[in-house]
């Protein structure tokens, strides 16, 4: 018999706070997520309360989504929020420019949003307009969402049935403006950035952060230029987050791959580890106190499109592989909840490694979607030190990543045949683990430093063929297994992880 592998836990090695805001989420009017993923126009055969589809609202609530950003995305630089209030009848159609060309009927605006992060129980996350509207725009939309008094905007917003101001928390001040959102330079960004969030105002009982676009991938130049233009401007205390993105890509496609590429794509998905770091210590430098929150508000694998559905649209299917690239990248975000702030997988519904695949029949809950229901008890306990012996099984392919830097520029230890984090909350401790390989199982111990356990719930994710996805035909194709009880002996516990699986390990220390 082999030798186990090991995986130590230090319940006394506190790392951090897991902030739910870690297991955010992302919905961008792009292909079919707002129309119809989340809303459907009226007579529609689809049960709805006022366009809200209760489908997905019953999806949702049960994983606590601890945050929604929206419009975009790319949208949000081109969305104007008063195209999407008052009467529907009377919004404006517009050409949703980078996502196919799709007529955009504005029927879902701010009050409609809202409405669903309310009936979702979601903190709401706003992207503002910064690379084609005047500062008046956000300014206005601010005040229309937050303020309490007797203003026109907050009139309006009260004409509109809401009497009491929607307090939205998170304002971001554009999206990706080194690229969709104004192909700016970090110093013109930097001045951009300053004039904007000057008329981004906090109202009386709404305080808000101000979030800043971040870097793609390992641009460190965007992050060390961003933050010395506004150091060297004096305004680097209004930046109350830096938002970067991540995307693992793909290997194959969503659904047809190889082991090797297998092992390709999950490589680049724990590659996301280097981008927080290596941020973050930029970040440092220049906020040694740690203010700036540090976000990571796109991340998620990016697949070829579907056949049959427009390209524009960004739909994809979502299996086992996608499941363990979400396990993996949560248990990174959990290791480094000192870091990290907030992230924001892309995206919700219907768009790249999302949630939940829907249309006029059907709400089909993915593979990723059972990662966030099963990662859902780490959610506000305290992140603790573990570390995984386990061998290195692949380094990826040296592919550039998105933005043309490096996969490998930063610090990248490579994939290992097994990754988790742990939590405590009060005496339960949470362990997840992946076994990233593709074909064989982890015999492995888990142990628990100074602290008996006795035995754990075990609850697993994992399918017979590493390409299994659930459709509406097969809905339940790949789900959570609860496998009962394992027992421990002296704060060890043995098992077997299922190969190309997710896996969650609840216990009582004593
Ligand atoms: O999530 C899809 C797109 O990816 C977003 O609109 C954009 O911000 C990023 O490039």
């Amino acid at each position: 018999m082999s030798t186990p592998s090991r995986f130590l836990i230090f319940p006394t090695e506190p790392i951090a706070e897991i902030n739910p805001y870690l297991h955010g989420q992302f919905a961008e009017h792009l292909g079919e997520l707002i129309y119809p993923g989340i809303f459907v126009d009226q007579g529609s055969k689809v049960a709805n309360t006022a366009g809200i589809r209760h489908d997905v609202v019953e999806a949702l609530k049960p994983l606590g989504v601890s945050v929604l950003r929206w419009p975009g995305g790319c949208f949000a630089d081109t969305y104007h929020w008063r195209d999407g209030i008052g009467p529907v009848a009377s919004r404006k159609k517009r050409v949703n420019v980078h996502w196919g060309m799709a007529t955009e009927s504005n029927h879902f605006g701010t009050h409609e949003f809202m409405a669903f992060c309310r009936s979702i129980g979601a903190e709401a996350y706003f992207a503002a307009n910064l690379g084609s509207a005047p500062p008046a725009e956000t300014r206005d939309w601010i005040e229309y969402c937050n303020f309490g008094g007797d203003s026109t905007l907050a009139n309006e917003r009260r004409a509109n049935g809401q009497d009491e101001p929607f307090g939205v928390k998170f304002w971001g001040i554009g999206n990706e403006n080194w690229g969709c959102g104004g192909n700016m330079s970090p110093t013109q960004y930097a001045g951009e950035y300053s004039k904007y969030q000057t008329f981004a105002f906090n109202y009386p009982g709404a305080p808000i952060t101000k979030i800043a676009c971040g870097p793609c991938d390992s641009n460190w130049n965007w992050t060390t230029r961003f933050l010395s233009a506004l150091a060297e401007s004096g305004h680097l205390r209004t930046v109350g987050g830096l938002a970067a993105h991540y995307y693992a890509g793909t290997a194959g496609t969503a659904t047809q791959y190889t082991e090797s590429q297998w092992l390709e794509l999950l490589s680049k998905a724990v590659a996301i580890e280097g981008i927080i770091t290596g941020h973050r210590a930029i970040m440092d430098d220049f906020d040694p106190n740690r203010e700036i929150k540090l976000l990571l508000d796109e991340w998620g694998t990016w697949h070829p499109v579907q056949t049959g559905k427009p390209t524009g649209g960004l739909y994809q299917q979502n299996t086992i592989r996608d499941a363990c690239v979400a396990g993996l990248t949560l248990d990174i975000f959990h290791n480094h909840a000192d870091k990290l702030y907030m992230a924001n997988i892309a995206q919700l519904i219907n768009v790249l490694q999302s949630l939940l695949l829907v249309d006029e029949n059907s709400c089909v809950k993915t593979p990723t979607y059972h990662v966030f229901d099963l990662y859902r008890s780490h959610k506000g306990a305290t992140a603790v030190r573990s570390v995984a012996e386990a061998d290195i099984i692949s380094h990826g392919e040296a592919s550039e990543g998105r933005c043309k830097n490096q996969y490998r520029d930063h610090v990248f230890s490579g994939l290992g045949r097994f990754q988790g984090s742990a939590s405590i909350r009060g005496n339960v401790l949470c362990a997840t683990l992946v076994n990233a390989h593709p074909t064989e199982p982890v015999e492995l111990e888990i142990a628990v430093k100074n602290a008996a356990v006795e035995f754990a719930d075990v609850v697993t994710l994992a399918a017979p063929d590493i390409h299994d996805h659930n459709t509406a035909e097969e809905p339940n194709r790949v789900t959570l297994t609860a496998s009962g009880k394992i027992s421990g002996t002296n704060g060890v516990l043995r098992v077997a992880l299922a190969p190309a699986s997710v896996n969650r390990f609840l216990c009582e220390l004593t």
